[in-house]
């Protein structure tokens, strides 16, 4: 699918190496502009609505910050579920059908899995995607893999450990698409049997090829990986059968298991960091949590730039 051809952004699946290809470029060039330090005029008159029924830090604040940065402005409500009409009983799907007669573009989080597909089915302006139940986060998804291509020069050939909550866990599910875009790649999943992966992503993966295996321990595949991708145990979202107590500290990541990976190598976390990684492992150059925050702010400027400027 060709840049032009996207309206919504609700998954990562609508994606192909030449669009991500492009994505990534023009997120190199957002960079280059925020780094300039002068607001830009590119998206002056549109108004973005930020819709946020669970709870963000990253994603609202680089949306939000992206679309001043390109000299467009923010209407936003960071907790929809209790301070909009939601709380009343309204539909999402009212809600979208209003907030169409104000904004140009809304980015929207919501806890159920369909929430993008059904604003989108809905909407005249954009949806984008801020985070769809356990299923969707296309935004994290393409940042973590410009990240990748930043720090490891390529998408390709690359072997990867995902660990964590991989049953729950939305950004994880969007790697999985992503990286079946690319050649070569291999991937460990490391978790416990009653967090992984699901069948429909190990399905994606066989499908394109991509060989993968799983264990519960990070040690056994630690020194030959080049990246560590970690989320936590997404708490929210567990079942009433699985003890958070008893798998929360599952997946730390001390200096002592950094120090065993190879010097070319990163760890990357969507973050928050709650049971992963420790304060420790900060100064370490493999670190590219912070850095991959950071590019969050460059993809989303590169995103609302490709739905909006025409
Ligand atoms: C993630 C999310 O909300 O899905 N965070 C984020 O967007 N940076 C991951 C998480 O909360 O674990």
């Amino acid at each position: 699918m060709s840049t032009t051809q996207l309206k919504h952004i609700i998954s990562t699946s609508q994606f192909d190496r030449k669009t991500l290809e492009k994505l990534f470029s023009l997120a190199d060039k957002m960079e280059k502009l925020h780094k300039k330090g002068k607001p830009s005029t590119i998206l002056a008159g549109k108004i973005m609505s930020a819709l946020f029924y669970e709870p963000s830090t990253r994603t609202r604040l680089s949306f939000e910050t992206a679309m001043l940065k390109l000299g467009g402005q923010v209407i936003s409500t960071e907790n929809a579920a209790q301070f909009s009409s939601a709380a009343k009983g309204e539909t999402l799907e009212d809600s979208i059908r209003v907030i169409n007669g104000y904004a140009d573009v809304i980015v929207l989080r919501h806890y159920e899995d369909d929430s993008g597909e059904r604003a989108a089915a809905v909407s005249q302006v954009p949806i984008i995607s801020g985070g769809s139940g356990k299923k969707e986060h296309p935004t994290q998804g393409l940042l973590d893999m410009y990240t990748i291509r930043k720090e490891m020069g390529k998408n390709d050939n690359l072997y990867f450990a995902l660990m964590g909550d991989l049953k729950h866990s939305r950004t994880i599910h969007e790697q999985i698409n992503l990286i079946s875009l690319y050649k070569g790649n291999r991937i460990t999943l490391v978790s416990p049997k009653s967090l992984a992966l699901p069948e429909e992503y190990k399905k994606i993966l066989r499908a394109n090829k991509v060989s993968f295996d799983e264990t519960e321990k990070l040690s056994d595949v630690i020194s030959t990986i080049d990246v560590l991708s970690v989320n936590r145990v997404q708490k929210e979202r567990l079942p009433a059968n699985i003890s958070y107590e008893k798998i929360k500290d599952l997946f730390i990541i001390d200096m002592k298991t950094v120090s065993a990976m190879k010097k070319k190598s990163i760890v990357i976390d969507p973050l928050p960091r709650i049971g992963t990684i420790l304060p420790e492992v900060d100064s370490d150059p493999r670190a590219a949590y912070f850095r991959q925050a950071q590019n969050g702010l460059y993809i989303r400027m590169a995103l609302l730039h490709m739905l909006l400027k025409k």
